[in-house]
């Protein structure tokens, strides 16, 4: 069985070159796998008040059938990374950070491009998140991708005692959604080098979960630290 990493193996050497112009950094999107929690958390840690541990992000990474995560990598470093939780035809974004050396390089727009197609083969029909009211980027870019307010949980964030506004993309099965997200690709100055496309994500979380699919190194990069 091919895994996403051997596939990440090739093209991460191949394709970004043969795609993107020289002297320009290729972005990879590809399924978030233990060896990459430790760049995971460092973002995780600069990036939020109340960070994620890296246990958490393991446990999420051990329920693939009801997750989806990504990282976005460039020269195999990860840059930035996103979750989702799906519940039936409901998907809830966790989390969506990109490290702050990278931002506003369309990081975190290709790993929603990623996010949203993936979770409409899943059969998510519904996106939900929460942000917090004064986080002007992410309403932007969620705003980009078709999240409209729908509510405000008050005192949601425990740090500030700030509200979280309830945003929701609604039928992102149907069409006007999918050429929304080919309107962000488009606009793209880079283009998205997307490798989980076509792959069988859940074989693939499997296999990493019970070490078959381990590395190419045959080792895993993660220490529990929390
Ligand atoms: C929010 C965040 C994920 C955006 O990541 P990013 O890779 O910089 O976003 P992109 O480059 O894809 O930006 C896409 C669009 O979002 C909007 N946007 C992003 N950052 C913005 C900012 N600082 N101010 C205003 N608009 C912004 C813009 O419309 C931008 O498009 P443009 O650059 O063509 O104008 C990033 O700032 C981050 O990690 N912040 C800390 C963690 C966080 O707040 N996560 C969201 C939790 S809900």
């Amino acid at each position: 069985m091919v895994v996403p990493e051997d596939m990440a193996a090739t093209q991460d050497t191949v394709a970004p070159e043969a795609a993107v112009a020289p002297g320009t950094v290729a972005t990879v999107v590809a399924p978030m796998r233990r060896r990459h929690l430790r760049g995971v958390v460092a973002i995780e840690r600069d990036a939020n008040p109340r960070p994620w541990s890296q246990r958490l992000f393991a446990g999420e990474l051990r329920m693939p059938t009801s997750r989806l995560y990504l990282v976005a990598l460039q020269d195999h470093r990860v840059v930035g990374y996103a979750g989702l939780m799906t519940t039936l035809d409901e998907g809830h974004v966790t989390n969506v950070a990109v490290h702050r050396d990278h931002r506003r390089q369309h990081v975190a727009t290709m790993l929603l491009l990623v996010l949203m197609r993936r979770a409409v083969e899943r059969g998510v029909v519904d996106m939900t998140l929460e942000v917090r009211t004064s986080n002007a980027a992410a309403r932007e870019l969620y705003r980009r991708f078709g999240f409209a307010p729908g509510g405000v949980r008050k005192g949601y964030y425990q740090d500030t005692g700030e509200d979280a506004l309830i945003m929701w993309a609604h039928g992102i099965d149907q069409s006007d959604q999918a050429d929304r997200l080919a309107g962000l690709e488009a606009a793209l100055p880079v283009p998205l080098v997307d490798l989980t496309e076509g792959v069988d994500l859940l074989a693939a979380a499997r296999a990493d979960a019970d070490g078959t699919g381990a590395d190419e190194t045959g080792t895993d990069d993660v220490t529990e630290t929390d």
